[in-house]
């Protein structure tokens, strides 16, 4: 008796352990400053709570079409014609239970076993697991952070020279924050357009985005749109994590393959969520750029502060909720790596953030700052008291 081969390689999410840790040490009474989570700490906007409720009072709650209702799948429709120029019928939108499930779904379309798909690091950590559970191969494209963590067109095209299946690219990106500008996501395309790669690219992001930043999908490219597969959602730019739901666009023949696959295993997403996405989708951006303009100033307070501690540098995010500052400087005796820093900061001045390992990088460690002001205030004062016995 045993476990299927495809599990043995999988990595357990490695962002779990310190969350659990410091769930614990919260749960005994000690005032842990959480940095790890990745979600925003916003409550849900009333009016898709509202339309939720009265979903319910009509009678929402039987299973629906596979592929998610009909206004729902409009909806996403028009926001990719009014927020990214991208026209799409219905048939080519497929709404899941998150835009976790729209990548997973896009994969298992798309990959045969042993297929390779390239992911630039660092990476949100599912990817890896998610073309494993495929049966692919992950290659992996370290990015340089002195080019502001981001794939270069010449080391696409070195990764492309042996044959690929698929691209995956995050722009906001989670862990990094970077964003990639117009003129880089056309560079990358020109690469792209000379092989038969498919890309799927996570937008999950794209409302999350400060100062001069400005998000424009790679599918808007001469060539791309007939390759590539958008995702998005509704988890962060909406505050809605726990409603579960995301969708994708693409060729038709893609989401109708990935609809199948999903047809087979959760068929539709919570109807009640879908009617909160649809209320969602059709109210406005006001609320979401509320919660930005409250990100953006708190990403120049975190920002600031870890580039004040000695041994700490920090690309400047642009988008996302999330700092990614290289601590490596600071490595000295036990902690040496990501997952000590991040064990040793917990333990001994309760700070949580997540080990940049299992995105990619050792040398990095990720901070949300999707928390108030007051607690980033409180939690810096503590790294900057845990990095400076580290320097001794
Ligand atoms: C880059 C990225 N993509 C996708 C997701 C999945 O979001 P959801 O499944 O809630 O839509 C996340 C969540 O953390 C993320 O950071």
């Amino acid at each position: 008796m045993g476990l299927a081969g495809r599990v043995a390689h999988l990595e357990e999410s490695a962002t779990l352990a310190v969350g659990e840790r410091a769930a614990k040490m919260k749960a005994s009474g000690i005032d842990v400053v959480s940095f790890g989570a990745g979600e925003p700490d916003f409550d849900t906007p009333e009016h898709i709570k509202k339309a939720a409720v009265d979903a319910l009072a009509k009678g929402a709650t039987k299973y629906t079409a596979s592929s998610g209702i009909a206004p729902l799948r409009r909806a996403v429709a028009q926001k990719f014609e009014r927020d990214n120029g991208l026209s799409y019928s219905v048939e080519q939108v497929l709404i899941s239970c998150g835009s976790k499930h729209s990548i997973y779904n896009a994969l298992q379309a798309l990959v045969d076993p042993n297929d390779r798909v390239i992911i630039p690091a660092p990476y949100w950590v599912s990817y890896p697991e998610m073309v494993k559970c495929a049966g692919g191969e992950p290659v992996i494209v370290q990015t340089d952070e002195k080019a502001g963590f981001k794939m270069r067109p010449e080391q696409l095209k070195r990764a492309l020279a042996r044959r690929a299946k698929a691209f995956i690219l995050c722009s906001p990106s989670n862990p990094t924050g970077i964003v990639y500008s117009p003129d880089e996501l056309k560079a990358l395309a020109r690469v792209i357009e000379e092989t038969d790669v498919w890309v799927i690219s996570d937008e999950i992001y794209e409302h999350l985005i400060y100062g001069g930043a400005r998000h424009v999908s790679i599918a808007t490219f001469d060539g791309m749109k007939d390759r590539t597969l958008v995702v998005n959602g509704i988890s962060k730019a909406f505050a809605m994590t726990g409603w579960r739901i995301g969708y994708m666009a693409g060729p038709r023949e893609v989401v109708e393959a990935a609809a199948k696959i999903q047809s087979h295993s959760t068929s539709n997403p919570t109807t009640v969520s879908q009617h909160a996405a649809l209320a969602a989708l059709e109210g406005g951006l006001a609320a979401t750029q509320a919660m930005a303009a409250e990100y953006v100033k708190r990403r120049d307070v975190i920002v600031r502060r870890l580039r004040a501690v000695p041994g700490v540098t920090c690309v400047q995010p642009e988008g996302a909720f999330y700092a990614f500052p290289n601590v490596s400087d600071l490595y000295n005796g036990s902690v040496r790596g990501s997952g000590a820093f991040a064990t040793a900061l917990l333990e001994e001045v309760h700070v949580a953030v997540v080990p940049g390992e299992p995105f990619g990088s050792d040398a990095h460690v990720r901070l949300s700052y999707a928390t108030s002001m007051d607690r980033i205030a409180a939690g810096m004062d503590r790294l900057e008291t845990f990095a400076k016995k580290l320097r001794g």
